[in-house]
């Protein structure tokens, strides 16, 4: 009864609303009180704040920023969308006494860690609830359900990993919510698995009239309902992120006429773009970025589409001519069509018909870019026309002021011309040139947060002119001829969070300051000596530190302890002294400290290192029992530890093309011991590491039995426990070996049978010779004979010599690079490409990481450029 009475008041109130702007409304006394007490309990930032700050008792309260009033003088819209509200709304708030509000805004606050008030469902006439990026989190709240004038709803958020809103149950939110027009959930984690397969019958069973959908990145999948089909009032549609792998584009295209948003990013769609899309004329805003769509575009398709702002077709199939259509669309401001298939010469001067386009991004084609005389009207802000087969730096760049470009994998030779700097840029990729030197006197913008210069002839001193306000972050300069010493100048900002130097000639020692703030580092094959600065502060967040194949010396420093998230280090071959870094963090998965002078056992009381993968430590003088290794820890190394694959949702940036992953299985561990002093006993725990794929303990003075428990080592491709003292029988379990393609048993002590198995059957000889006792195929050694035969003298000093030449060449080992890492063992060439997969597989997950906050940095800066 009540609640009956309350919805004819709505309904008054909402008669009079439409003409109420007009009135000069009467504050209501009790609403102004009632406004200035919400203000004194909201906790906001009163110097960002713009309507809340002015809210004051003198003037009328209908008037202040963000309040409308009906006709009578009540408050029935709040518009606190960014006033940084952080607190004060709880159940008892002031708020929810505005008994006759329709239209609620608390969008982009920041409620971090507050759930949804409940009170919510005290407004029995609301219309319109945004409470979309406003930090709130927990279980999205029933009460929305009781809602039932609601017309447009919005709880949609960004991605932040912490802060997740969920909500149980998407048919109870909806259910009787039937005057819905508007429903914007991206990024809510619909928590039922069902719901996530179920969405589009819900949603289009009790809410036909949708105009506006908004699931992104919501994980629901296809296929769609039938009724789906019949929500003809559609014109924003965005689901991003769904699997829509069995949908029909032609459906998606042919159902929805009044489109003018459709965003299906990363959709997994298939087929081409049909006919049908030549008939969605209202469209605006398109985006069918990273699906797997082919097919050539007719000219046709975009003829009738004059309302076309934005098109992203980036990262398909697409294949063929660019479409001419495109270039008669008189309000297009974006283009992306890179990473496609598209091919034949490109008239770059076509797009002068099109004199507002900001963004073409041409990029990861097969097209051959003929600039022609582009004149200088264009009023382009960003540029992709990487592999694009150009041999000159376009002369029409001289006359925008780009914020991106990027002419990597071209032809481009000599100097990089000083006006390439603009003064607004913040990305630069010249990569993959041939470019040998810079243009002078040439400065580097502030805004410059990405410069990629890797690959290219570049030479002479490193001297890079980066001013002191500068923004850089991410530094590649990789694969040139630079020489001399690292420049301080690249410590005046405090921003460079990512340095690739590797490969180049550079000497000298490692600047200190460089170390500060720097999360990724990458010095591999330069020349580099001293010791590694000790100056990690408390707050380091380094994550890779690859040093390999310089002439470091003095130790591994103790400040490393800091360094939390600290995953791949690598120091191999350079001439470090010191014990094993046991304070490392138990983030580590890559430890490469191969052919150093490192020395003492390699035991650990404390640490943990549950993620370890990889760990080298070959060819130093590390001594010890075997036994007291605790290998029993590494569950990084053991399958069951990763019997799920990881929820990731992030994009990848390997070779020039981007994927976007969600599983990633690092289902790969290797150990290497070898060419050290290692005495005892081999651990029967390794036997548990059943991720293993390579274990090369030779070299050593191990003794005792080759433990049963190496049975369990199925994924084994690489053993080698050659150069020890191992006594008693090969165990059969080795009978059992399918994936093992490098054995070496060798000068051992070993004794008995060589067991049997489809595998080991297979190999010659060689990996068994040198233990007299052992008999049987591959070796002709007749099993009838006894075998108490003791090795000769001069087997021995052939032996000596044998063990410097193998620990020399295993010095080629592992050595870790940027963005790929080489395996030089000298082993049969199937087997070396095997493990160069199976270890940039590790690098490639670990890289992720690097590369989601790339791409939201890239996000968050292009957002930054569009404000300006
Ligand atoms: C309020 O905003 C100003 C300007 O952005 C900022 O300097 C200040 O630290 C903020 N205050 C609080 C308490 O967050
Ligand atoms: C009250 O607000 C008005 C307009 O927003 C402003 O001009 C005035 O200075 C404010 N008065 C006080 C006391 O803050
Ligand atoms: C919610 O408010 C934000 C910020 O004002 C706005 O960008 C967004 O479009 C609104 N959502 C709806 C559905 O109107
Ligand atoms: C929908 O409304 C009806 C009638 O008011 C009520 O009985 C029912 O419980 C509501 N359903 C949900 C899911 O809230
Ligand atoms: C969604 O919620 C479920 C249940 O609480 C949880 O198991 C899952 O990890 C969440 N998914 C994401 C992506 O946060
Ligand atoms: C949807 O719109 C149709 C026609 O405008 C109307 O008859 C129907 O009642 C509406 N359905 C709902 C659930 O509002
Ligand atoms: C999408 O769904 C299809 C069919 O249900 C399934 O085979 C495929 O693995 C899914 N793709 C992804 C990326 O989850
Ligand atoms: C486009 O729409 C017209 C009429 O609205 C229809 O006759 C035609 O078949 C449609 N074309 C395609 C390709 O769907
Ligand atoms: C280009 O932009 C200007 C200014 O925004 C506008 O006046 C003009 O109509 C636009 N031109 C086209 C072809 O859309
Ligand atoms: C472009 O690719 C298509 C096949 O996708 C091929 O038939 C055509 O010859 C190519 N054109 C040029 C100019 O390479
Ligand atoms: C481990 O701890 C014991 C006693 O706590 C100590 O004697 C030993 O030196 C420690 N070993 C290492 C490698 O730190």
């Amino acid at each position: 009864m009540l609640s009956n009475l309350l919805f004819f008041i709505c309904i008054l109130i909402s008669s009079f609303i439409f003409t109420s702007h007009s009135y000069n409304n009467k504050c209501l006394r009790h609403q102004e009180t009632l406004l200035i007490q919400l203000r004194d309990e909201l906790i906001f930032n009163s110097s960002r704040s713009t309507k809340l700050v002015r809210w004051n008792e003198s003037g009328e309260c209908c008037k202040w920023h963000g309040v409308e009033c009906d006709a009578s003088g009540y408050v029935v819209s709040l518009q606190l969308d960014n006033e940084t509200i952080y607190g004060g709304i709880g159940d008892s708030s002031s708020l929810f006494r505005f008994k006759y509000l329709q239209k609620l805004n608390l969008a982009y606050n920041h409620f971090f860690s507050d759930a949804i008030p409940k009170g919510i469902g005290n407004f029995t006439c609301l219309t319109h609830l945004n409470l979309s990026h406003a930090g709130f989190v927990g279980q999205v709240p029933s009460e929305i359900s009781t809602l039932t004038r609601l017309a447009s709803l919005d709880i949609s958020k960004y991605y932040q990993e912490n802060f997740i809103l969920e909500l149980p149950n998407l048919e109870m939110l909806v259910h009787n919510l039937t005057e819905l027009r508007e429903l914007y959930l991206d990024y809510v984690n619909i928590t039922s698995f069902h719901e996530r397969k179920r969405w589009s019958h819900i949603v289009s069973s009790y809410l036909p009239n949708l105009t506006a959908l908004s699931l992104r990145r919501c994980s629901i999948s296809g296929p769609l309902a039938r009724l789906f089909w019949k929500l003809h009032s559609l014109s924003i549609l965005r689901l991003d992120g769904a699997n829509l792998s069995t949908v029909a584009v032609a459906d998606l295209f042919s159902n929805f006429p009044f489109l003018t948003t459709l965003t299906l990013r990363d959709c997994s769609l298939k087929g081409s773009i049909s006919s049908t899309f030549a008939n969605l004329t209202e469209l605006i805003h398109v985006n069918l970025e990273s699906n797997f769509l082919t097919g050539s575009l007719s000219s046709m398709l975009f003829k009738r589409l004059s309302n076309l702002v934005h098109l992203d077709l980036s990262f398909n199939s697409f294949s063929g001519n660019i479409p001419h259509s495109l270039f008669a669309l008189p309000s297009l401001l974006e283009l992306y069509l890179s990473h496609n298939q598209f091919n034949g010469t490109f008239q770059l001067d076509s797009f002068q018909s099109l004199p507002n386009l900001t963004l073409l991004y041409l990029s990861g084609n097969s097209l051959s870019v003929d600039v022609g005389n582009v004149n200088s009207s264009l009023k382009l802000k960003e540029l992709g026309l990487g592999s694009c087969n150009l041999s000159n730096f376009p002369d029409f760049i001289k006359h925008l002021d780009l914020k991106y470009l990027d002419l990597s994998a071209n032809r481009i030779a000599g100097e990089i011309p000083s006006w390439v700097w603009g003064t607004q840029l913040w990305l630069l990729k010249l990569s993959f040139n041939l470019l040998t030197d810079f243009q002078k006197p040439y400065h580097i913008p502030v805004s410059l947060e990405y410069l990629y210069l890797d690959s290219n002839q570049l030479r002479g001193e490193l001297q890079l002119p980066i001013p002191l306000e500068s923004h850089l972050m991410i530094l590649s300069l990789d694969n040139n001829s630079f020489s001399g010493s690292i420049p301080t100048s690249l410590c005046k900002t405090t921003h460079i969070i990512f340095l690739s130097l590797s490969k180049n000639k550079l000497s000298g020692s490692t600047p200190p300051c460089l170390l500060k703030y720097i999360q990724w580092l990458d010095l591999n094959q330069n020349n580099i000596n001293g010791s590694i600065p000790d100056i990690f502060s408390l707050n380091c967040n380094l994550q890779y530190l690859v040093l390999n194949n310089n002439n470091l010396e003095g130790k591994i420093p103790k400040s490393l302890k800091s360094c939390m998230s600290l995953e791949v280090m690598d120091v191999g071959n350079n001439k470090i002294n010191d014990t094993f870094p046991c304070m490392l963090s138990s983030s580590l998965r890559i430890l490469i400290l191969h052919s150093n002078k490192f020395h003492g056992e390699v035991t650990c009381n404390m640490t943990s290192w549950t993620a370890l993968q990889i760990l080298d430590v070959s060819s130093n003088n590390f001594s010890g029992r075997m036994e007291s290794i605790n290998f029993s820890n590494w569950r990084g190394m053991m399958q069951w530890s990763y019997a799920q694959p990881y929820e990731v949702e992030v994009t990848l940036i390997m070779k020039g093309i981007e994927l976007e992953l969600e599983e990633i299985w690092p289902y790969f561990g290797s150990i290497d011991f070898s060419c050290n002093n290692f005495i005892g006993e081999i651990p029967n725990a390794i036997g548990d590491l059943t991720s293993l794929y390579h274990l090369n303990l030779s070299h050593n003075a191990l003794n005792g039995n080759i433990p049963q428990s190496f049975g369990n080592l199925s994924m084994l491709e690489s053993l080698d426990l050659s150069r020890n003292q191992l006594t008693g029988p090969i165990p059969t379990g080795f009978g059992e070996f399918t994936f093992l393609e490098v054995l070496n048993l060798s000068y051992n002590k070993l004794v008995g049978v060589i067991p049997k198995g489809r595998q080991i059957q297979t190999f010659s000889a060689a990996p068994f010779v040198g233990n007299p006792g052992l008999c049987g195929f591959p070796l002709n050694t007749n099993c009838s004979h006894t075998n108490e035969l003791s090795p000769r003298e001069h087997e021995d000093v052939e032996e000596k010599r044998e063990i410097e030449w193998e620990c020399v060449s295993a010095a080629l080992g592992y050595v870790v690079g940027f963005g790929s890492i080489l395996w030089l063992l000298l082993f049969c060439r199937s087997f070396r490409q095997k493990y160069f997969g199976k270890i940039e597989e590790v690098v490639e997950d670990i890289f992720i990481a690097r590369d989601m906050r790339r791409r939201r940095a890239r996000m968050a800066s292009r957002n930054r450029a569009r404000r300006h």
